[in-house]
């Protein structure tokens, strides 16, 4: 995992060393929510993320249903992706009984060329309803803001995307403008981190 990338182009409280770099960026892994576990999806996750891209709600949005191995695929690339970046998604489990529930959380994307950090959700449908996503949402806000102190966070769906979206302005976002992705027009969300503000 890489402590530079959390420097390079996100600014990172002042004072903060290099220990506490690498501090951060392993606490960032592994975290508990109200009523969520969340761990960071890699190799060991592949039947996971298979099992929650059957789900037809999820289906619905991404294309379909995913095959074992695109599943392991992506879950190796997830996995590669928290070793570089320090930050990829997490798989979210209940709490208390341990059933899946759904994954989200940051990652590096480009928009117009430029690096942002985004956040993501996807749960479940049987889940939808309860706030499931907003919960993962938030934690993936705290450890953007508190942890990595960056300046600005992105979120982007499909513009009739309701849900999605409402997740966004749950958590605080503004609507900023339309963008192209893959050819298809995404809503984008923007959240600035009021304490860099001066
Ligand atoms: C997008 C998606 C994650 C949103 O799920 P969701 O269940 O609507 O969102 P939340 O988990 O935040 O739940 C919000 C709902 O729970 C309610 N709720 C209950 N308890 C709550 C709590 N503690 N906190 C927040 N909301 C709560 C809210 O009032 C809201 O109700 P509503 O649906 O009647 O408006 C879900 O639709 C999904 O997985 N879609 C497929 C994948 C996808 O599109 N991902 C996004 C790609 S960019």
């Amino acid at each position: 995992m890489s402590a530079n990338r959390l420097i390079s182009g996100y600014s990172v409280a002042g004072a903060c060393g290099i220990w506490k770099l690498w501090q951060v960026a392993w606490s960032s892994e592994h975290r508990s929510t109200e009523r969520l576990r969340l761990v960071p999806i890699d190799t060991d996750l592949a039947d996971d993320l298979f099992r929650l891209h059957q789900d037809p709600g999820i289906a619905r949005w991404y294309a379909g249903t995913w095959t074992l191995d695109q599943a392991r695929d992506r879950a190796a690339s997830m996995g590669r992706a928290w070793r570089a970046d320090g930050v990829h998604k997490w798989m979210a489990y209940r709490l208390d009984n341990g059933e899946l529930i759904g994954r989200g959380g940051l990652s590096y994307t480009e928009i117009d060329g430029a690096p942002r950090l985004e956040i993501g959700w996807a749960v479940r449908e049987r889940f939808w309803g309860l706030g499931y996503a907003t919960e993962i949402g938030r934690a993936g806000v705290t450890l953007a803001f508190d942890e990595l102190a960056a300046s600005e966070l992105v979120a982007y769906t499909e513009v009739y995307n309701r849900r999605s979206r409402a997740v966004m302005t749950r958590l605080g976002f503004h609507y900023d403008r339309h963008i192209v992705h893959g050819g298809e027009p995404f809503a984008l969300y923007l959240l600035r981190n009021k304490d860099l503000d001066v």
